[in-house]
């Protein structure tokens, strides 16, 4: 299956693709995650990156769609995919419409006042990548493989607020584009982490 996982920051995107892509046994693409290991590396897509993700804007459409196109290109996407963080904008849903054809849209449906909180309180696994809310993990050690918890650098309260209000402008409008299409799925993200994906699996 060809899924796209569409919502707000903080909206659970990451939370659910790890349970959704385990489920169907198809390849979790975050492009967000993408760009923090080109980060890590200190590859030129990491630095260019950098000053876009740190004011919380996007990073330009051509090194995001080029990404992308080079990783569905993989084997693994061969049976399927699913995309996290991608597309974010009009110029990107459009790319990703000449790259290959969608099943399904997933819109993860949340208030975004609830965000900002989701948000600060994130922690991230250095080491697989599972996120944790510091209002229910109380240590820094990742409970799945033992690596180490951080905070991502964009998680700050202004960052945050600079994220939603790009979302708002230019990510929002994709509802309304796949829901032309016919293929947009709404689920609200406002439940348990666990009911979310329940509620997922449920539209799949
Ligand atoms: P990216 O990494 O994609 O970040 P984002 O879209 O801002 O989304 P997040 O990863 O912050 O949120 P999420 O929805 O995955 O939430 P999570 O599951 O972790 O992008 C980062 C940056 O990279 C962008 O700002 C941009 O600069 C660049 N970028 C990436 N893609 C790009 C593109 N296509 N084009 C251009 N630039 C791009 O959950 C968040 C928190 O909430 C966690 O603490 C979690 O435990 C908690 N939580 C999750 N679900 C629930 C629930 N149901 N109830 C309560 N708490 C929950
Ligand atoms: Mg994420």
């Amino acid at each position: 299956m060809k899924l796209v996982l569409l919502g707000a920051p903080g909206a659970g995107k990451g939370t659910q693709a790890v349970r959704i892509a385990e489920y169907l046994k198809i390849p979790h693409i975050s492009t967000g995650d993408i760009f923090r290991k080109n980060l890590k590396e200190e590859t030129a897509v990491g630095l260019k990156a950098k000053a876009y993700i740190d004011k919380g804007q996007l990073v330009p459409d051509e090194v995001t769609c080029e990404i992308v196109e080079l990783r569905l290109k993989e084997a693994d996407c061969k049976n399927g995919f699913l995309l996290d963080g991608f597309p974010r904008n009009l110029q990107q849903a459009k790319a990703l419409d000449k790259m290959t054809s969608l099943d399904k849209v997933v819109n993860l449906d949340v208030d975004l006042k609830a965000l900002a909180g989701r948000l600060t309180g994130r922690r991230v696994c250095d080491k697989c990548g599972e996120s944790y809310h510091i209002s229910t993990k109380k240590d820094e050690v990742c409970d799945k493989c033992g690596g180490k918890l951080y905070q991502r650098a964009d998680d700050t309260l202004e960052t945050v607020n600079s994220r939603l209000e790009v979302y708002s402008a230019s990510t929002a409008p994709l509802i309304e584009y796949y829901k032309d299409k016919g293929i947009l799925v709404d689920v609200d993200g406002m439940q348990s982490i666990e009911q979310v994906f329940e509620s997922v699996k449920k539209v799949l």
